[in-house]
């Protein structure tokens, strides 16, 4: 029975640069404060999720060489749809050219992982192609006058192809999580902005982020050291090394792609995920780990190993 795998990728990001010098215009902050507090120098805002999610699934779609009526499923992972209803996921797809299937999925930062662990179960089941993109606009819920928040998220979008055309598993194991005791520390309510708790959603995310990892891992029959390529959720430099310290994962192994993008939620691990592999870091039969954390508290994790189509 043939597996899925990922045989098309893209990013995109929207055009509009904020600079941590901009942001010194704007509340009273620093470069140097953001910078040594979450490792983000700049990010792109005024992105609308359709419109980037269109971007990033043409291009993906192009590039796996998948015409619009061959593809089966669209998942659209996002906690900032253009509207309440309908579905970007809908909006997505008729840009696009689709017949098929819709959805948008909220698993906020995990949101992601959380898609491409339910688009395997979907391929396993018979289901032949499917688009997953992880595409969030932050700058639209932000307080511009909070400075715990503002200088931390921006916008972006990524897509996969994945194809039921592998000869062997891609995907080898994974672990998907939600604590919803935690809900009241990081939220945004209908219409409203970010409000966050940022030392506590600090302290518990180093702690999913491990607890994720180590389960997706064990369940994958591997340890760290099998391991070519780490693509943490980028939220902050510094809950990144502090989770891959638990792990034993030394920090060249992480695909950290923040300081130009700050936190983008959904989009954050495929932006990630496409620049390590732009960037030639992977090769065929690596192992990636890909491990994120959210509001919720969410967490997923997912080992896949990497099994591009050749030729
Ligand atoms: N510029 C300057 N000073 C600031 C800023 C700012 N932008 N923001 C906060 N401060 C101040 C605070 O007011 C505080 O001042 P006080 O001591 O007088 O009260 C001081 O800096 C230190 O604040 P801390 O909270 O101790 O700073 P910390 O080192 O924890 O860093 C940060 C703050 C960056 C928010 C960190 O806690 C963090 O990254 N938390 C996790 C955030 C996160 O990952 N969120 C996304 C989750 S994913 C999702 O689901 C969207």
């Amino acid at each position: 029975m043939p597996h899925g795998r990922i045989t098309g990728w893209a990013a995109h990001l929207p055009e509009r640069v904020l600079t941590n010098a901009e942001l010194t215009t704007m509340v009273d902050t620093s470069d140097e404060w953001i910078t040594a507090r979450s490792g983000i120098r700049s990010r792109h805002v005024d992105g609308r999720v359709t419109e980037m999610s269109t971007v990033a699934g043409r291009e993906a779609m192009a590039m796996a060489g998948v015409t619009p009526d061959r593809v089966d499923l669209l998942l659209l992972a996002t906690t900032t749809p253009d509207q309440q209803f309908p579905a970007s996921a809908s909006v997505v797809q008729h840009n696009l050219g689709l017949t098929c299937g819709a959805v948008d999925m909220n698993a906020v930062c995990s949101g992601f992982v959380y898609g491409l662990v339910t688009a395997m179960q979907f391929i396993n089941g018979g289901v032949e192609r499917i688009l997953l993109i992880g595409s969030d606009a932050l700058s639209s819920i932000i307080d511009w006058e909070d400075r715990n928040t503002c200088v931390l998220f921006g916008d972006g979008a990524g897509a996969v192809v994945i194809e039921r055309t592998g000869d062997q598993p891609s995907l080898l194991g994974w672990d998907l999580m939600s604590d919803g005791s935690a809900a009241g520390i990081l939220y945004c309510d209908q219409g409203g902005k970010i409000v966050m708790h940022g030392r506590e959603v600090f302290r518990q995310a180093v702690l999913a982020m491990a607890s994720a990892a180590e389960n997706a891992m064990t369940r994958a029959g591997i340890t760290a050291d099998d391991l070519a390529l780490v693509v943490p959720h980028q939220a902050n430099i510094r809950i990144i090394e502090a989770s891959l310290k638990r792990l034993g994962i030394p920090m060249e192994r992480a695909s950290l792609v923040l300081a130009h993008t700050g936190n983008t939620s959904a989009a954050s691990i495929p932006l990630a995920l496409v620049d390590a592999i732009e960037a030639g870091r992977v090769a065929q039969g690596d192992l990636i780990l890909m491990v994120g954390f959210g509001a919720g508290m969410s967490s997923a994790a997912a080992v896949l190993r990497w099994d591009p189509p050749t030729g």
